[in-house]
């Protein structure tokens, strides 16, 4: 979908970054879109209003008490006006007074004001992108549902290399552009499935994964975002379930979260296999903690479990089914296997190691589908999960309408 005509209000707060805000406001009105600015006062040290008044076409505002810009309310106008408000730069004080709800400058009072979703991408030094008071005060936004865009991680303008560089011009333009698919799962059910399996050897040791459910809860917040109505299941994770979620099931096996999905997936249009669910299981689990056997070694005997995909595909009618596939090496080729034999409708291949997939906080997929093909560059999870999206929606109505 275009974002020609939709209305952004990109808020600049004050940090070095706020020069990459002047080539996002370039990008955006390629597209089309509406762009009008507000800069906190800080963010007036870093960049002039005439540079994004220049590039936006629009006056700039900067001050609640501007008498002119306060004429006729408005702050409340802009609030109104705002179909998605980006805020890039974010800082750690924006973000702090964000996070307690203050109402004592232009940005924090649109906000409180405006129904439109919100974006944020935080800039700021590595240690205080880590500290706990920034972390905390971000997860209180993500919770009300405030949309996070990266940091990104590398070199700083301070001279540190590490997590805190704001997402480039480009990572959150696409961000905007998926942001509004909206209507394409318009009332479609969805179950996405997210984390890894644990599968019991006694009553204290497990086998396991490293998935840590990021990619599927980022999927499954894309497609709520998207309008479905999303029921999440979800193996051992500690992640908060995004908004907008309307349902989420807990599970820790494999064969609990193959009975969880056949039971939910009865009336779904769609299944979303994100889980890196266990292939095998130990054949019997011990009532008791097993001791050590010196010098005796041990062998586990083990099942296979039960495979969701290959189950549903054999349902008729069948849900349209998205499967994963975490590779070493060969991607492509495994892939394409698994895509014709779990009878699936496509498929998102992730290459694991160097820095993606598993555990980590981007990702890089290629789409697979009957007869075609799309490489979803490295981003972050949540946006490769709204482009996953944007492409699911394409092939689900290409093949029912
Ligand atoms: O959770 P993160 O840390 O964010 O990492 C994300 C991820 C790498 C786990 C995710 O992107 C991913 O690739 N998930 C699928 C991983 C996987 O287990 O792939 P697989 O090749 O083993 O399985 C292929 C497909 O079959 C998957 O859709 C899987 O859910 C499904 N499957 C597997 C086994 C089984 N018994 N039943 C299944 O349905």
């Amino acid at each position: 979908m275009s974002i020609a005509q939709r209305r952004i209000l990109l808020a600049v707060t004050g940090g070095i970054a706020a020069y990459k805000a002047c080539e996002l406001v370039r990008r955006l009105r390629d597209l089309d879109a509406h762009v009008r600015v507000v800069m906190t006062e800080g963010a007036t040290h870093f960049v002039t209003a005439t540079t994004f008044q220049a590039l936006s076409g629009e006056p700039v505002r900067i001050s609640l008490w501007d008498e002119h810009g306060e004429a006729a309310m408005g702050h409340i106008e802009l609030a109104k006006w705002a179909e998605r408000i980006l805020i890039a730069p974010a800082s750690a004080d924006t973000i702090a007074r964000l996070a307690n709800g203050f109402a004592n400058d232009l940005l924090s009072t649109v906000c409180l004001a405006s129904a439109a979703p919100v974006y944020v991408a935080p800039a700021m030094n590595q240690q205080m992108w880590a500290h706990p008071a920034v972390q905390a005060n971000m997860e209180t936004l993500r919770r009300r549902g405030v949309i996070q865009l990266g940091p990104d991680s590398g070199d700083q303008a301070c001279g540190d290399i590490g997590s805190g560089r704001m997402l480039e011009a480009l990572e959150l333009r696409e961000a905007m552009v998926a942001s509004f698919v909206d209507e394409r799962l318009r009332d479609l059910k969805v179950v996405v499935t997210a984390g890894p399996t644990y599968e019991d050897i006694d009553p204290v040791r497990f086998i396991g994964n490293r998935s840590s459910g990021k990619m599927g809860f980022a999927v499954a917040e894309a497609a709520a975002y998207a309008g479905a109505e999303v029921t999440l299941i979800a193996g051992p994770v500690g992640l908060a379930t995004p908004p907008r979620v309307a349902r989420r099931i807990d599970v820790r096996s494999a064969a609990q979260m193959h009975d969880a999905v056949l039971e939910a997936t009865a009336q779904a249009d769609i299944y979303i296999g994100a889980a890196a669910v266990g292939d095998y299981r130990p054949a019997t689990v011990a009532g008791q903690k097993l001791k050590k056997r010196d010098g005796k070694g041990l062998t586990l005997e083990l099942s296979e479990n039960p495979d969701i995909l290959a189950d549903l595909s054999q349902r008729s009618p069948k849900p349209f089914l998205l499967g994963f596939a975490a590779e070493t090496h060969d991607v492509a080729v495994y892939a394409q296997d698994k895509l014709k034999r779990k009878g699936l409708d496509m498929i998102a291949a992730n290459q694991v190691g160097g820095g993606l997939g598993f555990e980590a906080e981007d990702n890089a997929l290629s789409l697979f589908w009957p007869g075609g093909e799309e490489a979803l560059p490295r981003a972050s999870k949540r946006t490769l999960a709204q482009q996953l999206i944007v492409k699911l929606a394409e092939r689900y109505r290409a093949q029912r309408g």
